[in-house]
């Protein structure tokens, strides 16, 4: 290790000093062009609900939704990822694939509205399934693996085809990326890039996101899917698989609870990684700072802070908007 000065040759606290000085060494800088927001849309007219577990946070019809995208343009928040609330749910979810759903639809307003907006759409059967869960279920009701993927591949495609820049797979099925890539591929897509929601845990942080896209299963839980919160390696496995079948980023979800893990995977591919901020993490501190009991500002920004420096490339946050705000009055 290398030999530090010691005290009293050496002070830390000389660089602490003042602000200047405070900036000269600081590691770890976030900005607006960090920051995906994360975006609900439904169907029906003039609709912007606020989702009642998320304060602050809408889900929004299509007539509503450039207000929505002129918003995020003003504070500088670059992307934008899309959640559909399908005005009909079925076995199979059928409008998860279908050119005129409402994510489709979503993707062509957007970009007939502001063309510079990022628009990446998640890749999952969850919120379009009367079961709600991410697949296809067989007679026991489990996911059957295979079968769903022919399913997501036609849902990514049928985004790509609608006008998303990048695709976001969140159902955690085995072989999904490669799977997407060879049907972007065969469609003309090649240049669409994957965001594989590699290292997705089974975690009670998603449970405010459940009520804003209705997608709580009917019955069980993710848990034969989604990952333990208890393993490391095996999310590392994970992210190495989707980097191998063509993935373009690699994500640790949910966030703050798992910056070990996020730390582990960007050190151990140094591929680009994203970290999703999840909804119960927002809501927490919402929560606490509507009591007055945190300073709302301050602790975003530290724990937004703390994400990048822990090794995220990018950051999906609900908090995007006030922080882009936040850090642009600074
Ligand atoms: C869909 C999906 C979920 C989230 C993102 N994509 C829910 C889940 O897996 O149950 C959660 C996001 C959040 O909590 O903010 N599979």
């Amino acid at each position: 290790m290398t030999e530090y000065g010691k005290f009293p040759a050496y002070r830390p606290r000389r660089m602490r000093a003042n602000a200047t000085v405070r900036s000269f060494i600081r590691e770890t800088q976030i900005s607006a062009a960090d920051f995906i927001y994360p975006l609900f849309v439904m169907p029906g007219e003039g609709k912007h609900e606020e989702v009642p577990s998320m304060p602050g946070v809408y889900q929004v019809s299509l007539d509503t939704l450039p207000a929505e995208i002129d918003e995020l343009t003003d504070c500088g928040v670059p992307a934008v990822l899309l959640f559909g609330l399908p005005s009909h749910k079925d076995e199979v979810g059928s409008e998860a694939y279908d050119e005129h759903g409402i994510v489709q639809e979503a993707c062509r307003v957007i970009k007939a509205h502001a063309p510079e907006m990022y628009v990446i759409t998640d890749v999952c059967l969850c919120e379009y399934t009367s079961h709600g869960h991410c697949g296809k279920l067989d007679e026991t009701g489990y996911v059957m693996n295979d079968p769903t993927l022919e399913l997501l591949a036609a849902e990514a495609v049928s985004h790509a085809a609608a006008g998303a820049d990048m695709v976001a797979p969140s159902d955690m099925m085995d072989g999904r990326i490669a799977a997407i890539r060879s049907a972007l591929d065969q469609a003309g897509f090649e240049n669409v890039p994957i965001m594989s929601y590699s290292t997705k845990y089974a975690s009670g942080f998603y449970g405010p996101f459940r009520d804003a896209a209705d997608s709580a299963p009917a019955f069980g839980d993710r848990r034969a899917y989604q990952m333990d919160p208890a393993n490391v390696e095996e999310g590392v496995r994970e992210a190495a698989l989707d980097i191998a079948e063509g993935a373009d980023f690699v994500m640790v979800k949910p966030a703050l609870p798992y910056l070990d893990v996020l730390n582990r995977v960007k050190r151990e591919f140094n591929f680009p990684t994203a970290a999703y901020n999840v909804s119960g993490e927002y809501a927490m501190i919402k929560a606490a700072a509507a009591n007055g009991w945190i300073d709302e500002k301050r602790v975003v920004l530290e724990l937004l802070t703390s994400i990048k420096r822990a090794g995220a490339d990018v950051i999906i946050t609900y908090h995007a908007k006030e922080a882009a705000r936040w850090l642009s009055e600074e």
